[in-house]
């Protein structure tokens, strides 16, 4: 299988590194040639990765092309594009609707979104896509949790909860300093921290129906410190402020 990319920026070369470096990489893949720095660095590193003279000559060569260029920008590049019927197209604009994408590059019968995140690089991480088509499901099982979803609205709202990884990394950093200032070496707080965060999210992973609520009530032991800790933080409106970011990254789209 060929696979394109139009636009080499941050998230292209997230992906094209997973994908070279996955189990079953694809035969070839091919990138334009902006961003060129992007663009050159993977050509370099990867035998399969050739830089493009143009984006038409991208979707020319591949059967499977990822548009991932700004949203600002996609529109305007996707109009001087011709697109032919037998091949599929992965739209990762989150603010183009899917029904626009299609008309943009007519006559494409097999038109994606879908919203990876950049630990797509080392094969971890939700892809929520929409509509399921099988070709972009075995693509994306090679970069993390492909997660077909039954409409676009279900993609819109898991794109907000993209929102809180800064803010779980502040709380990693939050309690990270509370225990130095407690007296715990930096490094000490940090490898305990990072690990114990890795390890209750690793359990998870892979739960086909996780109920996080019987998780917390199996973690909170009547009169521990996690019953204690969850009752302060409640009280206190913590989860309210998470819930409160949601709806306000949530009003923007
Ligand atoms: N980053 C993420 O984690 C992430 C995750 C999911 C979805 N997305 C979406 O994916 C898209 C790309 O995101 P990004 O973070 O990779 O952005 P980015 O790093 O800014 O990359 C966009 C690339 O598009 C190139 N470009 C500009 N005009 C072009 C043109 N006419 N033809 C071809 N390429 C052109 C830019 O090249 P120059 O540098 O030369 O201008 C740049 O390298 C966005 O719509 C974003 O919302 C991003």
């Amino acid at each position: 299988m060929s696979l394109g990319f139009i636009g080499t920026g941050r998230i292209t070369s997230a992906l094209v590194e997973g994908l070279c470096t996955a189990k079953d990489p694809p035969e070839n893949v091919l990138v334009s040639p902006r961003n060129a720095e992007n663009a050159a660095r993977l050509a370099a590193r990867f035998s399969r990765v050739s830089v493009a003279v143009s984006n038409q000559a991208v979707i020319e060569s591949c059967d499977c092309t990822f548009l991932a260029v700004v949203p600002q920008v996609a529109r305007s590049v996707l109009k001087d594009l011709c697109f032919r019927t037998d091949q599929t197209v992965i739209s990762l604009v989150p603010t183009i609707p899917i029904d626009e994408v299609r008309k943009l590059v007519d006559p494409v019968k097999s038109v994606v979104r879908a919203v990876p995140l950049p630990t797509v690089s080392q094969h971890l991480g939700p892809i929520p896509l929409y509509p399921k088509i099988s070709q972009a499901v075995e693509i994306f099982d090679k970069l993390g949790k492909p997660i077909p979803l039954q409409n676009e609205k279900e993609l819109n709202i898991l794109w907000t909860v993209t929102a809180l990884i800064a803010p779980i990394y502040a709380l990693m950093e939050e309690t990270c300093q509370w225990a130095i200032a407690c007296g715990v070496n930096r490094q000490n707080a940090g490898a305990y921290i990072a690990s114990m965060f890795h390890a209750v999210s690793a359990v998870i992973k892979d739960l086909p129906d996780v109920r996080f609520s019987d998780l917390e009530a199996e973690a909170a032991t009547p009169g521990g410190f996690n019953e204690q800790a969850l009752s302060v933080i409640r009280e206190g409106g913590g989860y309210k402020a998470f819930l409160n970011a949601l709806n306000s990254v949530h009003t923007r789209h």
